[in-house]
C-alpha cells in the first residue's frame, strides 16, 4: 500500500480575494502571503499565549466582529491594565504607510513587536513568546511548511503581518455603487454621499481614496490642549500637537467608540463635534470650521457612513 511513498506537503500561494476598487497590493520581498504563513499569522494572532500571564491574544482587543476593532474607549491589558488609546479596527492595513494613530511605526511587521512588549498590553517579549509555541502546533508545522524553519521573533512578525494584510475590506454598498450599481445606495445615503463629499462638510478631503483616508495627521480641535500629543510624539514638531491619523471610515458603523482616545459612544457625537467645529485648538485644521445642516441631512449623512460596512467578514481564511 505505498509504503515507500512519501507525502511531502507543499505550501501554496494564498489567493487573496482583492476587491473590485482596490490598489495593486504590493508585499515586502520576506514576507511571501502563503496558505501556510497566513494560517500561521491567524493562529499567533488568536493565541493568548503571546502575552506574559497566557491571558491576552491580538484578538482580545481586536475583535472580528468589530472589524478587529474594540468596544471600549481604552482596551485592557494583562492584569486589566489600561492602555493609552482606543484600538483601531484592523483593515486594508497593507497600503498604510505607517502604523498607530500617530504613525510611529514604519512596517507592520515592526508593529507586531508593539504590543507584545507593552507592559500595559501583553507585557512579554517577542523571543519569549515565540520560543512557547514553537514546539507546538500548529506552529512547528506550519512555520516549516511557509519559512522551512522553526518559529522565531522575526517569522512570528512576518506571520502575523502577513494575515493582517488578508484583512481588505472593499465590498460595502458603497463600494457596489462605485462600481455602477446605482442601487446598491438608498435616496437618503446618495444624499448623504453628496454631503460628505461636498464644498461645506469637506468630509471627503480628509476621507477620501480607496480607504476613505488620506493616511495624513490632523488637529480637528477635540481638545484645546491635548492630553495626547499624538503626532508630536513623533515628529517632536509643536505644531504636530494633538494630531492623529485620519482613520478609514470602512465599517464605522461597528467600529465605535470614536477617536484616539474612544471619547464619542456615537455617530452622531462625531456629527455633532464637526458641525460645532471644535474647540479652538491652536493648529486645528481649516478644514474643520463647523457648520450648519439640518435634521434630515444629519440622518442622511449617518445613512451613508453605515453603508460602509462590508457585506462579507474581513477575515478571508476559512
Ligand atoms: C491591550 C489591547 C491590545 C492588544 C492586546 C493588541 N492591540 Fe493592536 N492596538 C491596540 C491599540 C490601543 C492600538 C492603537 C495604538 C496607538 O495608536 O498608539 C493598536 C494598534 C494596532 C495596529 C495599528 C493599526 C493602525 O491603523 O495603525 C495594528 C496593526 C495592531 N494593533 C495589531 C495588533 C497585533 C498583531 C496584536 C498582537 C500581537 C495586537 N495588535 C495586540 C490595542 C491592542
Ligand atoms: C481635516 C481632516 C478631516 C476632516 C475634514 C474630517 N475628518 Fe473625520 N477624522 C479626521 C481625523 C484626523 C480623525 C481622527 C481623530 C482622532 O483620532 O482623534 C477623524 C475621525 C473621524 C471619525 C471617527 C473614526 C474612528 O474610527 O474613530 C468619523 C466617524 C469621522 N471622522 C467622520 C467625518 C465626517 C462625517 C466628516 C465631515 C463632516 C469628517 N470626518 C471630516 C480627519 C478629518
Amino acid at each position: 500500500m505505498g509504503e515507500d511513498v512519501r507525502v511531502t506537503e507543499v505550501d501554496i500561494p494564498f489567493l487573496l480575494d482583492l476587491p473590485p476598487g482596490a490598489p495593486p497590493m504590493v508585499l515586502p520581498a520576506d514576507a511571501p502571503m502563503t496558505e501556510a504563513s497566513v494560517r500561521l499569522g491567524k493562529a499567533l494572532f488568536f493565541d493568548p499565549q503571546l502575552s506574559r500571564d497566557g491571558s491576552i491574544a491580538c484578538a482580545s482587543c481586536h475583535f472580528p466582529d468589530r472589524a478587529f476593532s474594540d468596544t471600549v474607549p481604552i482596551s485592557k491589558g494583562i492584569e486589566g491594565r489600561l492602555g493609552m488609546r482606543n484600538s483601531p479596527p484592523l483593515l486594508n492595513l497593507a497600503w498604510h504607510p505607517a502604523f498607530f494613530r500617530d504613525g510611529g511605526v514604519p512596517t507592520l511587521e515592526q508593529q507586531a513587536i508593539a504590543p507584545i512588549h507593552d507592559t500595559q498590553e501583553m507585557d512579554f517579549n517577542i523571543h519569549f513568546a515565540a520560543e512557547r509555541v514553537r514546539e507546538k502546533e500548529p506552529y512547528a508545522r506550519l512555520s516549516r511548511l511557509a519559512y522551512g524553519r522553526p518559529l522565531d521573533a522575526f517569522l512570528l512578525t512576518r506571520a502575523l503581518a502577513t494575515y493582517q494584510r488578508t484583512l481588505v475590506s472593499g465590498w460595502s454598498r458603497y463600494d457596489r455603487f462605485l462600481q455602477g450599481d446605482m442601487d446598491a445606495l438608498s435616496e437618503a445615503e446618495q444624499r448623504g454621499l453628496a454631503l460628505f463629499n461636498g464644498p461645506d462638510l469637506k468630509c471627503g478631503t480628509c476621507h477620501g481614496g480607496f480607504d476613505l483616508s488620506d493616511h495624513r495627521y490632523h488637529n480637528i480641535g477635540l481638545y484645546t490642549l491635548s492630553p495626547d500629543p499624538g503626532r508630536e510624539r513623533i515628529s517632536l514638531v509643536a505644531s504636530d500637537h494633538g494630531k492623529f491619523k485620519t482613520p478609514t471610515l470602512r465599517n464605522i458603523a461597528l467600529t465605535a467608540p470614536y477617536m484616539h482616545d474612544g471619547t464619542f459612544a456615537t455617530l452622531e457625537e462625531v456629527m455633532d463635534h464637526f458641525a460645532s467645529g471644535g474647540q479652538a485648538a491652536p493648529n486645528k485644521s481649516p478644514l474643520v470650521a463647523g457648520f450648519t445642516i439640518s435634521p434630515e441631512q444629519r440622518l442622511d449623512l449617518i445613512a451613508f457612513l453605515h453603508a460602509l460596512t462590508d457585506e462579507r467578514p474581513l477575515d478571508q481564511v476559512h
